[in-house]
C-alpha cells in the first residue's frame, strides 16, 4: 500500500471591504475596472430592482468599456431555488461568460444568495461584488459570505461559503423601499443592539421616526454600526463554531414561529416574536432583567413589529419545530441568550446554552 499526501495546508485573504456612501452606486464600475476584476460582468438581479437600478448600472460599465449583461428573474423568495440558479447559469453559459468574468449582485436578500451561490460554482468560482438594496441585505445577508438556496424540504439547504470581493452600500437605493422592507431590516438591527451593542439599541429607541422618514443620515448610522457589528462577528468566526452563534438570537423560537406559520409571518416579524419570548426565557432563568426585556418588546412594538406568538400555535408543536431545526444539535434545544444590553450571556466560555423542555414550555 502507498500513502500519497496531497498537502493542502494553506492561509488564503479572503478580506473584504464593505464601501457605504450616498451615491456610490455610479462610482461602482469605474472602481471595478480600477481593480481589474474582470472582462465580462453577469449583473445578476430581480424583476423589481431591474427596473430601478440595473439600467444605470449597466449603462455605467458600458461607459468604462465593461462588457455586462444584466439577468434578472422575477422577485420572490420562491424563485430562490435551483431551477432559477440553473436558468442564470444557462443564461451565463449562452452567453459564453469564461473565468474572467465576475458577478454583480445587485437586490436584496434572495438576490444576494442566489448570485453568490451561483459565483461560488460557475466555473468552479467567480469573484463577486453585492450591492444590497434592502435593509436587510445591507446589514445581514450581504456580509459574511453565506450563500444558498432554497429547496421544498427547507430553506437555504444547499449552498457554500463565498466571499465578496467587496460590498457596496448605496443608502440613496434604500429610499424605494416599503416600510414592510423597512421593517424587515430593523428587526435584525434591534437585534443587534441587544447581542452588542447598546448605544445601538438607544440610538433606535430615540430616533424610530426619523428611520422611517427614511432620513439617510438615520440610516447610514444604523447600517455601518450594523455591518460592523457583524462583520466583526463572522471574522472572528466564520464557520460558526462559537461567537457567530450570537447572531441566532430570536432566531432559534423566530424559525419555528415562522414554520409553522408556512411563513405567513415574514421572518422580520419572526424573529421580532422569537427575540421576545427568548428574553422571557432569560428572565425565567435569572439570566436578565425584566426591566431590559420590557425595553425590548418597547423597541419592537415601536418598529411596528409583533411581539407575542400567535394563539393558534401551541408549545409542544413550537418545541417540536425547535427540535427539528438544523440549529438544534442531536435533540436538545440550544439557544443564546441576552446578560444585559449590548451582551450576551456565556457558559463555560460558550453561547449556546442547552435549555430543557419544562422551562420553554412554561414561558410559551
Ligand atoms: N446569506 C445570509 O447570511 C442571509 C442572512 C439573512 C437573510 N438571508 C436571506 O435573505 C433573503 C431575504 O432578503 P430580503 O428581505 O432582502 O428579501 P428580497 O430580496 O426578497 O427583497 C424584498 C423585496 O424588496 C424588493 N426590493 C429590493 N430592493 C429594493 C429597493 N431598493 N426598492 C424597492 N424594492 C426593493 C425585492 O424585489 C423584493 O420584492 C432570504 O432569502 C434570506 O434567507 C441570507
Ligand atoms: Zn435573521
Amino acid at each position: 500500500m502507498e500513502d500519497i499526501r496531497v498537502n493542502l495546508k494553506k492561509t488564503e485573504d479572503k478580506s473584504y471591504n464593505i464601501i457605504i456612501a450616498d451615491g456610490v452606486l455610479d462610482q461602482i464600475p469605474s472602481k471595478i475596472k480600477e481593480a481589474g476584476l474582470g472582462h465580462k460582468f453577469a449583473i445578476i438581479t430581480d424583476s423589481n430592482v431591474e427596473t430601478l437600478y440595473a439600467g444605470d448600472l449597466s449603462e455605467g460599465f458600458k461607459k468604462n468599456n465593461l462588457e455586462n449583461k444584466i439577468i434578472s428573474f422575477p422577485a420572490g423568495e420562491q424563485n430562490k431555488s435551483r431551477e432559477i440558479k440553473a436558468w442564470i447559469e444557462d443564461q451565463m453559459l449562452e452567453s459564453k461568460f469564461g473565468r474572467d468574468s465576475a458577478v454583480i449582485a445587485l437586490g436584496g436578500g434572495v438576490v444576494g444568495d442566489i448570485a453568490g451561490y451561483v459565483a461560488a460554482s460557475y466555473t468552479r468560482g467567480l469573484p463577486y461584488v453585492q450591492i444590497p438594496t434592502t435593509l436587510v441585505a445591507c446589514v445581514d445577508s450581504s456580509i459574511g459570505g453565506k450563500t444558498a438556496v432554497d429547496t421544498p424540504h427547507g430553506k437555504n439547504l444547499i449552498g457554500a461559503f463565498h466571499q465578496p470581493w467587496a460590498v457596496f452600500i448605496d443608502v440613496n437605493t434604500l429610499l424605494t423601499l416599503s416600510e414592510k422592507e423597512i421593517r424587515e431590516g430593523l428587526a435584525e438591527v434591534i437585534k443587534y443592539g441587544i447581542i452588542s451593542d447598546s448605544a445601538l439599541f438607544s440610538f433606535l429607541e430615540e430616533n424610530m421616526d426619523l428611520i422611517f422618514s427614511y432620513n439617510k443620515e438615520a440610516l447610514t448610522h444604523i447600517i455601518k454600526r450594523g455591518c460592523e457589528i457583524k462583520a466583526k462577528v463572522v471574522e472572528k468566526d466564520e464557520r460558526e463554531s462559537n461567537l457567530r452563534k450570537i447572531l441566532n438570537f430570536g432566531h432559534t423560537i423566530g424559525h419555528a414561529v415562522e414554520n409553522l406559520s408556512d411563513y405567513k409571518i415574514s421572518h422580520g416579524e419572526a424573529i421580532s416574536i422569537g427575540m421576545v419570548a427568548e428574553g422571557k426565557l432569560a428572565v425565567e432563568m435569572d439570566l436578565w432583567k425584566e426591566s431590559d426585556l420590557n425595553k425590548l418588546i418597547n423597541l419592537i412594538k415601536k418598529a411596528g413589529l409583533p411581539t407575542d406568538i400567535p394563539d393558534y400555535m401551541k408549545a409542544e408543536q413550537i418545541i417540536d419545530a425547535m427540535k427539528l431545526d438544523k440549529k438544534s444539535r442531536s435533540g436538545n434545544i440550544e439557544m443564546v441568550l441576552p446578560n444585559r444590553i449590548g451582551y450576551m450571556t456565556q457558559v463555560d466560555g460558550g453561547y449556546g446554552i442547552k435549555i430543557e423542555e419544562p422551562i420553554i414550555e412554561k414561558v410559551i
